[in-house]
């Protein structure tokens, strides 16, 4: 009988519980144990009652619930090897070989490393007289599948992360909480988003409430004086008739010199060039917490179950996979390319090739 572990790890996205659930009881169906890891990496490196076998009940509500009710944590002890032996000690203990992670691609990335690292953490084990050849045996090879749980979706290879959607609706709500307001004394308001190194949450926050401008980590503004551009464009939305400029900025906006484009700095023209009354509100953690949308509980559930299908699936020789949504249609995808390709955007950004930012992004950009 196969013993599946599942985590969260990383920041909480809304959507996460939904997948704890479904790989729990996908595991129950499929007549396997299933396993909560709590804390995250942190309950590898502890074990004890943080690796807590589930029942069909135990998940009973949590398709609704927001954040993740196993916790999470971001694990220094994990990042090293001696924490890693640990961890492998741990599960080995509990008897669960394959474990799938729900997180961002940092978090996956350690999933990735543990299960190369594997085979020679549970060699240690042996030749350090902590675990006996009999002991290991049936936990020669360790599964990974890997969840991307996060509200940035800034994962390549899969369109949606779980999370995003959610946060996407929060945003919104309060952008149109701030419309009103806006609205009323002829206000410009910059509002800061969240996403890291990535712009999605920002643009289609931008498109969903027809924001007058947006600024992004990926395309950053062209032009020697893109300030007077931009002011351009809220003037010609005032002359229109327009009352309230709202501008979206993503928390990791950069100028083409990667300068940090800072919502005080953009407050600054809007007072200054135009003459706007002009606030800042920095919707901060909001964006993340609550009650995941119906996409989420959606994408979370159809997922978990993919990601149990694709654990009894594994063999020794197959990568570890990441579950991923594509087309509307839920795929795996080799873990580690898409780890990959997500970091070649930063490092594209890093080197200040927003083109190739861009159409790593979105390929059909480069059309
Ligand atoms: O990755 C999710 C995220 O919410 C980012 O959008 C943000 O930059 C970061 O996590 C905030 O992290 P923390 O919860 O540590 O403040």
């Amino acid at each position: 009988k196969k013993r599946i572990g599942v985590m969260t790890s990383g920041g909480d996205a809304p959507g996460m519980n939904a997948a704890v659930r479904a790989v729990v009881r996908m595991t129950i169906a499929r007549g396997c144990d299933a396993y909560a890891i709590y804390e995250g990496y942190e309950g590898l490196v502890q074990g004890g009652d943080l690796i807590k076998k589930m029942a069909w009940s135990d998940v009973r509500g949590w398709l609704s619930e927001g954040g993740t009710l196993i916790g999470t944590a971001r694990c220094m002890a994990f990042k090293e090897r001696k924490g890693r032996l640990t961890g492998a000690k741990h599960l080995i203990e509990a008897g669960i070989d394959a474990l799938v992670v729900c997180g961002g691609d940092g978090s996956l990335t350690g999933a990735d490393l543990f299960r190369s690292e594997w085979p020679s953490l549970v060699q240690e084990l042996i030749d350090t007289e902590v675990m006996t050849e009999e002991q290991v045996a049936p936990y020669r090879h360790l599964n990974i599948v890997g969840l991307v749980g996060s509200i940035d979706n800034d994962m390549s290879s899969t369109d949606a992360t779980i999370g995003a959607f959610s946060s996407l609706h929060r945003i919104c709500e309060a952008v149109d909480s701030i419309g009103s307001t806006a609205l009323s004394h002829s206000r410009a308001f910059i509002v800061e988003v969240m996403g890291r190194h990535c712009g999605w949450l920002a643009v289609m926050a931008a498109v969903s409430t027809g924001a007058d401008f947006v600024f992004t980590p990926e395309r950053p503004p062209e032009g020697e004086d893109w300030e007077s551009d931009m002011c351009k464009v809220l003037q010609k939305h005032r002359d229109m008739g327009k009352r309230k400029t709202i501008i979206i900025v993503a928390e990791g906006a950069i100028d083409r010199e990667l300068k940090p484009i800072t919502p005080n700095y953009l407050k600054d023209i809007c007072v200054n060039r135009l003459g706007l009354d002009t606030r800042v509100t920095t919707l901060g953690h909001t964006q993340r917490g609550g009650t995941p949308c119906a996409y989420d509980r959606m994408l979370a559930t159809l997922q978990g179950v993919e990601a149990v299908e694709a654990v009894l699936d594994s063999t020794p020789e197959t990568p570890s996979p990441v579950i991923a949504i594509n087309e509307n249609k839920i795929t795996r995808k080799p873990l580690m390319e898409a780890v990959k390709l997500t970091h070649s955007v930063a490092e594209a950004i890093g080197q200040k090739d927003f083109r190739k930012a861009m159409e790593l992004r979105d390929p059909e950009f480069a059309d």
